[in-house]
């Protein structure tokens, strides 16, 4: 076990921040996959795989200081192999779904595989979610973190261009879980990165995640069609069960009979984040509160959108420790570019390009409320 720790010289007791890697089997592929720990001078501490760059647990403090693992998961490997819908991976090469696994760029046809209905859901079937990526960790007097590389070749999964990641796990003293994603390509290609944790601030596994309350920056959200594809229509959310601009328990409106949630089922939609200032500045994107516990989860992002969803957990999955995860005992929020935005024209452009590089960062940062 490798082991990297940094003692802060700040008078007793003396906060340690340090990243410890310990193995955590082994793929189909023979290929050894690493747990890497990372844990701040407060005790936070995340638990990240290079394998997907997973993240498989989440330790944070309750309002009276007491820690709890707040994201859902698999205690081993074979589990993730098996089944995982995305639990706190790496998404790419493009988050979210492509419309029947097509789209056209400078004139020519790409085809993907549609391996959602009819439609290409989070980069295909082995998209970065299922690969192993290098990994570097880094200590600062400040912050812990590791950096995960991974090169995707011309022609992966259908896509054109190799493209090249980084992806960089930064936690701080103050409490933040920064991810800063970075690419660049030798063929025009679409690029979409997220993260895909789901959360429960009240603690892995304990009950469903409807009494959270939810403030969402944003004015608009992009409706869809049955298959989850969005029409194209930015649409207010004032007088519908999307308006989170003042806080709302997500279970308040989720079972209202609306089309859209219908479609969900319930909510599994993109929201059009309300910008203001300099784009390569990450804005106020969501909060999220849960009463018993007291935490808070903000999320900062310079993305354009925020998916939020977490309806299709079903009973089905038994996760860490052996819990069941049924039906809506996690949400995930994925900052991003808006769903299907390559057979979009309208939409914020997905596509890059060789000689750009392409630059995104989202910041998770928890708390407490009294
Ligand atoms: C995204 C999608 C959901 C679902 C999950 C993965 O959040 O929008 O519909 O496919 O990924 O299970």
């Amino acid at each position: 076990m490798l082991a990297w720790s940094t003692a802060c010289a700040r008078g007793a007791p003396r906060p340690v921040a340090s990243v410890t890697r310990a193995p955590f089997g082994t793929t189909d592929r023979g290929e050894s996959v690493s747990a890497y720990t990372l844990k701040n001078a407060n005790g936070m501490e995340a638990r990240v795989l290079d394998y997907g760059g997973i993240i498989v647990s989440l330790r944070v403090p309750d309002r009276h200081g007491r820690f709890d693992d707040v994201v859902l998961g698999y205690d081993s490997l074979p589990a993730y192999l098996r089944a995982s819908p995305y639990f706190g991976a790496i998404i790419g090469r493009y988050g979210n779904r492509i419309a029947h696994g097509r789209f056209t760029l400078d004139g020519k046809t790409y085809t993907l595989a549609k391996n959602n209905g009819p439609n290409h859901l989070h980069g295909g079937l082995k998209g970065f979610d299922k690969v192993v990526w290098d990994v570097a960790p880094f200590e600062h007097p400040d912050s812990v973190g590791l950096v995960l590389r991974y090169t995707s070749r011309d022609g992966e999964e259908g896509y054109p261009g190799t493209l090249r990641t980084t992806v960089t796990y930064t936690l701080t003293s103050a409490n933040e879980l920064i991810f800063d994603y970075s690419a660049t390509t030798d063929r025009a290609t679409p690029v979409n990165l997220t993260q895909h944790s789901y959360f429960n601030l009240a603690g892995d596994g304990k009950g469903d995640i409807l009494g959270h309350v939810v403030t969402l920056n944003a004015d608009r959200f992009t409706p869809v069609d049955s298959t989850l594809i969005p029409t194209g229509e930015l649409k207010r959310v004032a007088g519908t069960p999307f308006d989170f601009r003042t806080p709302t328990p997500i279970g308040e409106r989720i079972d209202q009979d609306d089309v859209q949630l219908r479609y969900g089922p319930g909510y599994d939609h993109n929201f059009v984040l309300n910008k203001a200032g300099d784009a390569h500045d990450p804005t106020f994107a969501a909060r999220v509160y849960e009463p018993a516990s007291g935490r808070v989860m903000e999320i900062y992002t310079t993305e354009p959108g925020l998916l939020y969803s977490g309806n299709f957990l079903d009973g089905t999955l038994h996760g860490k420790g052996g819990v069941v995860y049924r039906r809506r005992y996690g949400f995930a929020m994925e900052t991003q570019h808006y769903p299907d935005s390559p057979n979009k024209p309208t939409f914020p452009s997905t596509t890059l390009r060789p000689g750009e590089s392409y630059h995104s960062r989202t910041i998770y940062k928890f708390g407490v409320q009294p």
